[in-house]
């Protein structure tokens, strides 16, 4: 069980952050994920906004030293870099277009990243990134947010011991109701860069919503490889072509097993909105991001169980994360600390040069979210084509 104790064996790292401003969806989850225990991560610099004074007077709100609250990121890496107590790493929560050019600059300058998702447009960038990465000695990690759930561990555990025999089937959704309504294109500042191109990329709900079920599914099952996907996409709003708002992908993965991905953001009135299931030869597994802390187990012949986090029954890998006691339930910003925690975890022992710890920490890292690129164009070029097979 942890109980929020210092992982550690140093000083908290001071961190600095790029987007994720006052207005912005994502930046509170990222605070709030980095700072629960309060023991790995200092919010000591931002460039939190594309406006300089509504960055500066946010920064001040939070408690932090106004001059650390900077116009834009390259002030920022520029000024701190001058400072013995200058940020050690940086997240980037921008819209998708800054993901590369700012984690560029901030591995030149030093710092380990904290990307959102999608990485970056090309899987081209994501190798000169892991390059640049490598020569530096940084780590770049990906915010896949709902991946820090235990039972996800708990998954990954009974697949990888054989319990399910052979994966066969992949079921993978992530829809919802919340882009029905075409006035949010205009209306909201988070919703107008997303259905733009030259902003959001080569496609709008195939990168923000699916990416993290699809790198969900890698963490529960890390030995299927997936070979070609065949998508078909739509945008039932009009004005959101040539990116979509509903696609449905079939996949081939190189062993012979098939999976299905539905993503979408105008399921009108759906509140459940992720789903995972793994169906193997002998037995399946179900989880809903409704209900994370419970897996359904159903053995082929069997009255179906329902696994609940917390309990002595669950592999060690997700208890490892257990913090509350089961039955006190837990919610996304868990599954953020979690990641958090694990980030610290990581780039502690990559600044120490244990690279044994660097191997071994289950985390989105640099690889996945290049993953997460090819998965999205591969999936967009297929559509494109007319729905045919495209090889990942
Ligand atoms: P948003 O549009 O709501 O907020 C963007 C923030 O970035 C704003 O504070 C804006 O002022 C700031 N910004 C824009 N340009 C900037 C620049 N040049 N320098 C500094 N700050 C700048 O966008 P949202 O929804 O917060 O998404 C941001 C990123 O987070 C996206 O990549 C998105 O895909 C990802 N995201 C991830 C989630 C997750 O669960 N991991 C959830 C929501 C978003």
């Amino acid at each position: 069980m942890y109980l929020g104790e210092k992982l550690i064996k140093r000083e908290p790292f001071r961190w600095g952050i790029v987007g994720g401003g006052k207005t912005s969806q994502v930046g509170y989850k990222h605070r709030l994920g980095a700072m629960r225990d309060n023991t790995s991560f200092l919010l000591t610099a931002a460039a939190f906004d594309v406006d300089a004074e509504r960055c500066r007077e946010f920064g001040v709100s939070l408690g932090m030293d106004a001059d650390r609250c900077y116009p834009d990121y390259k002030t920022m890496f520029e000024e701190e870099a001058k400072r013995e107590d200058g940020i050690e790493v940086v997240d980037v929560a921008t819209p998708n277009f800054l993901h590369y050019e700012v984690t560029k600059a901030a591995l030149e300058a030093g710092l380990h990243v904290i990307c959102e998702k999608p990485l970056f447009f090309e899987a081209e960038q994501g190798e000169e990134i892991k390059k640049l990465a490598e020569e530096k000695g940084k780590i770049v990690a990906v915010t896949y947010g709902f991946s820090g759930f235990d039972m996800l561990k708990q998954m990954r555990a009974m697949v990888t011991s054989g319990k399910l025999g052979k994966i066969n089937m992949i079921e993978l959704r992530y829809a919802h109701g919340f882009g029905c309504d075409p006035e949010g294109d205009v209306k909201s500042e988070g919703q107008k860069w997303r259905v733009n191109p030259a902003k959001v990329g080569k496609a709008f709900v195939l990168g923000d919503l699916s990416t993290h079920t699809y790198y969900m599914s890698q963490l529960i099952c890390p030995d299927q490889k997936l070979k070609e996907v065949l998508c078909d996409r739509q945008a039932f709003v009009g004005s959101r072509y040539p990116l979509e708002d509903n696609a449905y992908v079939l996949m081939h993965y190189e062993d012979g097993a098939v999976g299905r991905m539905w993503c979408s953001c105008v399921n009108a009135g759906d509140m459940s909105s992720q789903h995972i299931r793994i169906v193997g030869s002998k037995a399946s597994l179900e989880w809903n991001d409704a209900r994370p802390d419970v897996v359904k187990y159903q053995i082929q012949g069997q009255p179906e169980q329902l696994l609940y986090r917390g309990l002595d029954y669950l592999d060690a890998s997700a208890q490892e994360d257990e913090r509350i006691g089961a039955l006190h339930y837990t919610g996304l910003i868990d599954s953020w600390s979690n990641l958090y925690k694990r980030f610290a975890v990581v780039m502690d022992a990559k600044d120490r040069g244990d690279e044994e710890t660097v191997k071994n920490v289950i985390y989105p890292d640099l690889d996945h979210g290049i993953d997460g690129i090819k998965w999205i164009n591969a999936c967009a070029e297929s559509a494109d084509k007319g729905a045919v097979w495209v090889q990942v």
